[in-house]
């Protein structure tokens, strides 16, 4: 038997939590043979830890062989000590008419705190995935919290976007989405996110000269994938929960585990490449291997793209600019 991994989840027991611990407890995240320890936090309020109690109960009756242990707190330092994994899933979800950024402040403070337990207690080489929105930003904020820790190691997901972007570019051009490469989602997880399929084919047919259809890019594609957090909340009332959690599993799994060549987009921090400033955590096309990730170098980037990639960057950039004061 494996040494289990240790995986930390923030929010365990809030809607994406519900779609997401037992996925991972089954192995969908880490394989059939990997053995985990689930750590999961919630707030320190008597109906926050009811609500896990009773999660960590329908954990402990679906008797899953990998699940070697699970641990309920309201404390960081517990959920993060030693993780190999850091899911930083909760904060204060958007709700109808909200946009990402009026949570900024509102969720800055949580992931201050949070990276600086990570960097108290976690594995040295932590993997941190944060869901919780504005994700880029959050993102950095504990990234800069934690300042023993590898930048590197922390990630924002920009996963559910790309699948999302997957989805609609497979029905445009007729194809099957597994079948689909090459596709990336450049910079904020926000509507200005830029979904970019100007390189992607399927089967080695490239996608764009198959659908060849400007104005369905500009004027649908983009602004359709980009929106679709937004759409999900005016259907049901609450965000996306089990696509969401569903991005959060094939994130950790192709880093962990590796994509075997194909690009896959992660927010994760800019080492400079494309004009964006090191460190912004920005949305990137990377290959996985052996647990690390590669930025895709070089891809070019015509007049369309660089606005594109301009306007998010500017937004990420506020964003930052806005959280400036709590990193001092
Ligand atoms: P939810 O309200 O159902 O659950 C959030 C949980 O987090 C709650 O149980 C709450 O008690 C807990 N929580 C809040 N602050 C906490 C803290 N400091 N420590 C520990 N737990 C804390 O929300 P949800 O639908 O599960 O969404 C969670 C987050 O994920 C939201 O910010 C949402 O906007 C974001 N989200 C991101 C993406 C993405 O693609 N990046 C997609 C969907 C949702
Ligand atoms: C999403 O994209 O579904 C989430 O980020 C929820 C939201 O606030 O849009």
């Amino acid at each position: 038997m494996k040494t289990p991994v240790r995986v930390a989840v923030t929010g365990a027991a809030g809607q994406i939590g519900y779609a997401l611990l037992f996925r991972i407890a089954s192995g969908e995240m880490l394989g059939k043979e990997q053995p985990v320890i689930l750590q999961l936090l919630e707030l320190p309020i008597d109906k926050a830890q009811a609500a896990l109690k009773g999660v960590i109960m329908e954990l402990e009756d679906c008797a899953f062989p990998l699940l070697a242990d699970v641990v309920g707190t309201d404390d960081p330092e517990v959920a993060f000590k030693d993780a190999d994994i850091a899911l930083l899933v909760g904060a204060r979800p958007r709700g109808p008419g909200m946009e990402r950024k009026d949570l900024l402040l509102e969720n800055a403070k949580i992931f201050t705190a949070q990276g600086a337990a990570l960097n108290k207690v976690a594995s040295r080489d932590v993997k941190v995935l944060v869901v919780g929105n504005p994700a880029n930003t959050n993102a950095y904020i504990a990234m800069k919290s934690a300042p023993d820790l590898n930048p590197r190691n922390f990630t924002a997901m920009l996963r559910l976007d790309h699948n999302r972007a997957l989805s609609q570019l497979a029905t445009k051009a007729g194809v099957a989405v597994g079948d689909i490469e090459g596709l990336i989602v450049w910079g904020n997880h926000s509507p200005t996110m830029y979904p970019d399929y100007r390189f992607a084919t399927a089967k080695g047919v490239n996608l764009k000269d198959k659908v060849n259809d400007a104005d369905w890019n500009a004027n649908t594609f983009i602004p359709q994938v980009g929106k679709r957090g937004a759409a999900i909340i005016e259907a049901r009332g609450l965000s996306s929960a089990a696509s969401a959690a569903n991005a959060a599993i094939d994130h950790i799994h192709d880093w962990v585990l590796g994509s075997n060549g194909k690009w896959v987009t992660m927010g994760v921090p800019s080492d400079g490449s494309y004009g964006i400033p090191e460190g912004v955590i920005f949305g990137f096309a990377v290959t996985t291997e052996n647990g690390e990730y590669t930025l895709v170098k070089d891809i070019e980037v015509d007049d369309f793209s660089q606005k594109a990639i301009d306007k998010t960057l500017a937004e990420l950039e506020e964003e930052r600019s806005g959280v400036a004061h709590l990193l001092s």
